[in-house]
C-alpha cells in the first residue's frame, strides 16, 4: 500500500496545475495513463482565452464580455457565477502562466498576441502560434518538477475506493509491472479527461477512454449534462486530426463544392467564426444537401492567407496537412469534416471542484462545473483545466488541513484490489468469448450513428438498444493475449466497463431532452425550450441504468435570449 495525503489522477493541465497549488507541506502524487506530457491537453492547438485587452481591435474586451460570450455560446445552459469565477481569473492566470515561462506568441511591443476565436466578440484568445496545448503542458509539467511533485506514469486507476461517502484512495493496474497496486490518500482529485474515444469519429488521443468518468459515476457521483457533447467543426477529412479553429481565427474560409462561403447562409454576421455546435451543424448540412465532395467533406480555404502567415501562425497544422494527407496549406485548400471533439457534460462538482463524496475532487474535461453548458466556446478548455484545476488542489488542501478526511482504511483498499485481481486471473483463464476491440468498435459506430450531431428519439432509442446487447456480449469478454505487463487489451477490458455507462448516460439524457440546444439538435424538437428544458440533467448510477434527476441553472444575471451570430 502506497499513501499519500494527495493523489492526482491524470497528467494534463488539470491535474498539473492541481499538483502547483497543492499545499507544499501535504504529500501530493500524480499518476498517470502516459507520461504526463503525453497527455491528451498536448493536443490543444489555438489557444486560451482571457480578456486581456492586448490587440488593437480588443481594446474595451473585458471579464465581462468573456463571460456574457461564454453564457450565450453555451445556450444558457452554462450556470452564470461559474463562467463569471473563471472569466475573472482567467486573467491573473495567464500573467502567471507568462511569468511561469509559457512562450506566448507576442505583438509587437512584446505583449500576449490575441487571434480571433469562434463565437467570442473580440479577439480574446492567446496562443503559442497552433502549439498552445504543448507550451502550457511542457511548462506546468516543469513547474511540478521543480516542486519536487511525485509522479507514476503509465498506471491505469482501475476504481475509486468509497466507504460512508467518503473517498479512502484507489487502485491501479501497473502497466510497466503488471502489477494490481493499491493507493490511499485523504483526498483524491481527477483530471482525467474525456471520453472522446467511446465516438468513431474524434481527435482525442487513443488514451481519452473516459473511465475516470465512470469510475466516479460508479462510486456514487452523478454526472451532470452528458448528453452535451461537442463536434469540432474542422478536422482533417478521413484521418479526423485537429486543424484548429485558429485556421479560421486567422482569417481561412469554409467552402463547398460550388465554390461558396456557405457560412453566409447560416450566420452571417460571425461567418465560419460562429459557435462550433453552429458551424458543424452548417457544415453538416451542406454535405447532406449535396453541396460537399464526395458527400463527405467540405473545404478550408487558407490560400489566401499566404505562405508567410501559415508558416509564422499555423505551422503545425500545415506539417499535418503535408504529413498526413500530403497536401500544403499554402496551395490547396484542407478537406475537412467535423468530428467528436469535446465533453461538455461530467462529474457533477461544484466551484470549489467539490463533489458529494468528501475528499474527492474533480476538474478539467472530466469534471462539469458548469461553465460550457450545451456548447463549449473554442479557447474555454485549456482556461478552465487551469483555473479549476487550481481550485482543486487548494480545495483538497484546504479539506486536509481542516480535518475532513477519513482515517486509514487500508482493508478496504486492499479488498478492492484483491477483487481486480481476481478478475484479472479469471478473465485470462478464458479461451473463447468476445473480442473486447470487436466491442468497442460495435461501441464507436453506435454512438457514431446514434447520438451524433443531429438525433432523434427514434435513433437514440436504437442506441439504448444496442448498448443493452453490448452489455450482454461483455460478460464473456475474453483476454487474447498472454500478457501481463503493458496488456492493452485488458486496459480496453476495464475501461470498455465504464465507456458503455458514459454511453448510456449520454444516449438516455439525449433522448429525454425533447428540444434542441448548444451541441444536442433534436430533428423532431428543433427549438431551444426554456420552459421545460433551462435545467441540467444530472444521471445517477444503479444497476438497472442512470436515474436521471433535474437542477435549476444559475441564469442570475443574464437572461436568456435567441442566440444570433
Ligand atoms: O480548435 C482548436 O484549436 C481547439 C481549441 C479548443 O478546443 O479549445
Amino acid at each position: 500500500m502506497v499513501s499519500h495525503d494527495i493523489l492526482i489522477v491524470g497528467g494534463g493541465l488539470a491535474g498539473l496545475a492541481a499538483a502547483l497549488t497543492s499545499d507544499p507541506k501535504l504529500n501530493v502524487a500524480v499518476l498517470s495513463k502516459v507520461h504526463p506530457i503525453r497527455s491528451h491537453s498536448v493536443a490543444a492547438q489555438g489557444g486560451i482565452n482571457a480578456a486581456l485587452a492586448n490587440s488593437p481591435d480588443a481594446k474595451d474586451d473585458s471579464w465581462e464580455k468573456h463571460a456574457f460570450d461564454t453564457i450565450k455560446g453555451s445556450d444558457y445552459l452554462a450556470d452564470q457565477d461559474a463562467v463569471e469565477l473563471m472569466c475573472q481569473l482567467a486573467i491573473p492566470t495567464m500573467y502567471e502562466l507568462d511569468h511561469w515561462g509559457v512562450p506566448f506568441s507576442r505583438f509587437p511591443g512584446g505583449v500576449i498576441a490575441q487571434r480571433p476565436f469562434g463565437g467570442a466578440a473580440y479577439p480574446r484568445t492567446c496562443y503559442a502560434q497552433d502549439r498552445t496545448g504543448q507550451v502550457l503542458l511542457h511548462t506546468l509539467y516543469e513547474q511540478c518538477v521543480k516542486k519536487g511533485i511525485k509522479f507514476y506514469d503509465e498506471l491505469l486507476v482501475t476504481s475509486l475506493v468509497v466507504q460512508d461517502g467518503r473517498c479512502l484512495g484507489l487502485v491501479a493496474y501497473d502497466m510497466g509491472s503488471g502489477e494490481i497496486r493499491s493507493f490511499s490518500a485523504k483526498a483524491v482529485i481527477f483530471g482525467t479527461g474525456g471520453y472522446g474515444r467511446i465516438y468513431k469519429l474524434s481527435t482525442n488521443s487513443y488514451i481519452n477512454f473516459g473511465s475516470g468518468i465512470g469510475m466516479a459515476y460508479r462510486a456514487g457521483i452523478p454526472l451532470k449534462d452528458l448528453e452535451f457533447v461537442q463536434f469540432h467543426p474542422t478536422t482533417l477529412y478521413g484521418k479526423n486530426i485537429l486543424i484548429t479553429e485558429a485556421a479560421r481565427g486567422e482569417g481561412g474560409y469554409l467552402v463547398n463544392n460550388k465554390g461558396r462561403r456557405f457560412m453566409e447562409d447560416y450566420t452571417p454576421t460571425a461567418m465560419e467564426l460562429a459557435p462550433r455546435d453552429i458551424v458543424s451543424r452548417s457544415i453538416t448540412t451542406e454535405i447532406l444537401k449535396g453541396n460537399g465532395f464526395e458527400n463527405a467533406y467540405v473545404h478550408l480555404d487558407l490560400r489566401h492567407l499566404g505562405r508567410e502567415k501559415i508558416e509564422k501562425r499555423l505551422p503545425g497544422i500545415q506539417e499535418i496537412c503535408i504529413n498526413f494527407y500530403g497536401i500544403d496549406p499554402v496551395d490547396t485548400p484542407i478537406p475537412i469534416q467535423p468530428a467528436q471533439h469535446y465533453s461538455m457534460g461530467g462529474i457533477d462538482v461544484d466551484q470549489d471542484c467539490a463533489s458529494p463524496i468528501k475528499g474527492f475532487y474533480a476538474a478539467g474535461e472530466c469534471a462539469c462545473v458548469s461553465v460550457h453548458g450545451a456548447n463549449r466556446l473554442g479557447g474555454n478548455s485549456l482556461l478552465e483545466a487551469i483555473v479549476f484545476g487550481k481550485i482543486a488542489g487548494a480545495s483538497a488542501s484546504k479539506f486536509i488541513n481542516g480535518g475532513g478526511f477519513a482515517g486509514p482504511r487500508d482493508a478496504d483498499i486492499t479488498a478492492e484490489a484483491k477483487n481486480l485481481n481476481d478478475r484479472f486471473e479469471s478473465i485470462r483463464k478464458r479461451d473463447k468469448g468476445h473480442n473486447v476491440y470487436q466491442l468497442l468498435n460495435d461501441l464507436k459506430i453506435l454512438m457514431s450513428e446514434k447520438a451524433g450531431i443531429f438525433r432523434d428519439g427514434k435513433q437514440l432509442q436504437e442506441g439504448l438498444d444496442g448498448l443493452a446487447g453490448l452489455r450482454e456480449a461483455y460478460k464473456d469478454a475474453y483476454i487474447y493475449g498472454s500478457c501481463t505487463r503493458f496488456c492493452q487489451e485488458f486496459v480496453t477490458l476495464v475501461e470498455f466497463a465504464y465507456m458503455m455507462d458514459l454511453a448510456e448516460a449520454i444516449l438516455l439524457g439525449g433522448l429525454k431532452r425533447t428540444e434542441s440546444r448548444g451541441s444536442h439538435s433534436r430533428t423532431e424538437f428543433p427549438k431551444r425550450d426554456d420552459v421545460s428544458w433551462l435545467k441540467h440533467t444530472l444521471a445517477a448510477y444503479s444497476e438497472k441504468g442512470p436515474v436521471l434527476t433535474y437542477r435549476t441553472v444559475n441564469v442570475d444575471k443574464y437572461k436568456p435570449q435567441e442566440r444570433k451570430y
